[in-house]
């Protein structure tokens, strides 16, 4: 490896070629969209491209229909003068660098086609040299984890603390961070490099202006890594950009031109921004030695076949982001907003409990603070375990939720998210407490209101008035995992303490399931069924007909792990 492999991109301030890529335009992604429409043979590499290889293919629809024939053609492996030297980049994607560096503040910005994990060791490497003292957040991401261990850098850790016991968020616990790194320092030993996992998966901002100010007070060379993976939008909007790294820079700058802190940013475009998969960002302040040090590191860590479509589509993201950015982000904050609303206040959704963003992370001695975006939702009132619910979202609704830890789940507003969206999430979460709340009710000990009954073969487990014991409710667990679906019908005009005085004076169960009609089971709770909801509406039902409504929700397709149709039911007396 020699320097004239090199990548460093140049200042940000003068575009190479002064009006060749005027503002408002994106010279990468141009140039890859120029090659894909030209008919270009390979005798490189990549006989897709184009579809070439599929042509005559018996696969061709299944590939065209998987990427279409755009992506096909996008998908390119030149190089050189052809299309940029991705290392040694001096045409559209130095110039697309360049107009990156310039929107987010940096002094250079690479970009990346192998995701923050990659960006994060490319840093790293560039930051530290062997022997390096390193004092790394505890909660960092497992790249930040496995490169400091491959790097032969001395590593203190800095605790994590938990957000509350009915939260499961963790952070680092910035106070004794910047206490370790005084006493290090105060003991002429001060730590080199400094690494901060400062926007999480999990919703938690670090106060970065606070916390860059005081490392760049107690040692001014030092080199710190932000992984920001999270929040590579929060630059685009007035609310969400006062924490992010990269201001925070700026306004030290502001105040000490000769800022001589080294500081590398890190952003998932992919996670917040418009942009393909595994496309990331890694933003540098630094002088020039500091950007060829990361340009030498990309060089020998980033694959040598990056994708150019997600290289150009950082390029349209950093476009969109400075044009929409704080529009979409203000929806984003808008509908992040409606749904604590919606939670907090809807009796439909009493079952959900938010978690923040006011009432946790309000200590600012501790320097974290909310993501506004996020919304994490305990979820434990349901009675059935976060993984279910995700599942169940993701089988019945479409609606696809990454995280869930412990009780709750996280649900994250980016600028993907509608109002339509939401309106669908409510919904769905509306419905999801209408079958559960009522079934989880049934299933606890003592004496039963419901009719508990597994299909097939849909003879009750317990009828009204009966004990529900633990046995019991293992049993039933044991029914529900090999398959059966486990149906509860309530008596609410009967409550389970009459029923247990009249079960023991007469010893018999006062209501059978012949007395009962089904008032509940509408067409929400039948989501696709063959069943109208009129025909159950006022029917009477026997136990053999609620089996029959059972069958038909199964037939209807949906799944039996996650079905119970909590039925409720009246007596007509
Ligand atoms: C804090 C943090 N850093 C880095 C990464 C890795 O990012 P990528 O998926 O772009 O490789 C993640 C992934 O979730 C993350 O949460």
């Amino acid at each position: 490896m020699t320097a004239s492999t090199s990548s460093t991109p140049e200042p940000a301030t003068q575009p190479a070629r002064p009006g060749a890529y005027p503002d408002g335009r994106t010279p990468l992604a141009d140039a890859v969209l120029a090659v894909a429409r030209r008919d270009i043979a390979t005798f490189h590499a990549l006989p897709l491209s184009h579809g070439r290889s599929i042509r005559d293919s018996h696969m061709r629809e299944t590939y065209e229909a998987l990427f279409g024939v755009a992506q096909l053609a996008a998908d390119v492996s030149y190089s050189g003068t052809m299309l940029d030297s991705f290392f040694r980049p001096r045409g559209p994607l130095r110039e697309a660098q360049r107009l990156a560096a310039r929107s987010f503040g940096a002094d250079a910005t690479f970009f990346l086609s192998a995701g923050t994990s990659t960006a994060n060791r490319v840093a790293l490497t560039a930051l530290t040299q062997p022997g390096s003292r390193v004092l790394a957040d505890r909660s960092c991401h497992q790249s930040v984890h496995f490169a400091l261990n491959s790097l032969g850098v001395q590593v203190a850790y800095a605790p994590m603390q938990r957000c509350c016991d009915g939260c499961p968020r963790t952070y680092a616990d910035l106070p004794r961070l910047l206490e370790m790194f005084r006493a290090a320092a105060a003991e002429g030993r001060p730590f080199d490099t400094v690494v901060l996992s400062a926007v999480s998966y999990d919703g938690v901002r670090y106060d970065l202006p606070t916390v860059l100010a005081e490392l760049a007070a107690v040692h001014p060379t030092v080199s710190v890594l932000v992984d920001e993976a999270w929040g590579a939008a929060h630059r685009f909007h007035p609310r969400l950009r006062p924490l992010t790294a990269l201001h925070a820079v700026e306004t030290l700058r502001a105040a000490d031109p000769r800022l001589a802190m080294n500081v590398a940013v890190t952003h998932s475009a992919h996670k917040s921004m418009s942009a393909l998969r595994q496309g990331s960002y890694l933003h540098l302040i630094g002088d020039g030695e500091a950007q060829e040090r990361t340009a030498q590191a990309l060089f020998q860590h980033h694959t040598t076949s990056p994708s150019w479509p997600v290289l150009a589509s950082l390029d349209l993201a950093r476009l969109q982001a400075e044009t929409e950015g704080e529009s979409l982000l203000g929806r984003s904050l808008g509908l992040a907003r409606t749904l604590r609303v919606e939670l907090a206040t809807d009796p439909r959704l009493s079952a959900y409990r938010p978690l923040g963003p006011d009432g946790h992370l309000t200590d600012a001695a501790q320097l974290v603070s909310d993501d506004p975006t996020r919304v994490l939702v305990d979820i434990s009132a349901l009675g059935i375990t976060a993984a279910d619910f995700r599942r169940m979202l993701f089988d019945e609704y479409a609606l696809y939720v990454a995280r869930e830890s412990g009780d709750a789940v996280l649900f994250h507003i980016h600028i993907g998210v509608d109002e339509a969206t939401l309106l669908r999430l409510l919904d769905a979460l509306r419905t999801i407490q209408r079958t559960y709340r009522s079934a989880s009710a049934a299933l606890a000990t003592g004496t039963s209101e419901h009719f508990i009954i597994a299909y097939p073969p849909g003879i009750p487990i317990t009828v009204p008035g009966e004990k529900l014991c633990e046995r019991t409710l293992s049993q039933i667990d044991t029914l529900r995992s090999s398959g059966c679906e486990i149906y509860t019908l309530r008596n609410p005009t009967v409550s389970a303490r009459e029923l247990a005085v009249q079960a023991a004076a007469t010893g018999s169960v006062p209501v059978t399931a012949d007395h009962l009609t089904v008032e509940s089971l509408t067409g929400e709770n039948l989501r696709g069924e063959g069943l109208a909801a009129e025909q159950l509406g006022t029917e009477r039902l026997s136990t053999q007909q609620l089996a029959g409504a059972a069958a038909a929700v199964s037939a209807a397709g949906t799944t039996a792990a996650t079905v119970t149709a909590a039925a409720t039911a009246v007596s007509t007396s």
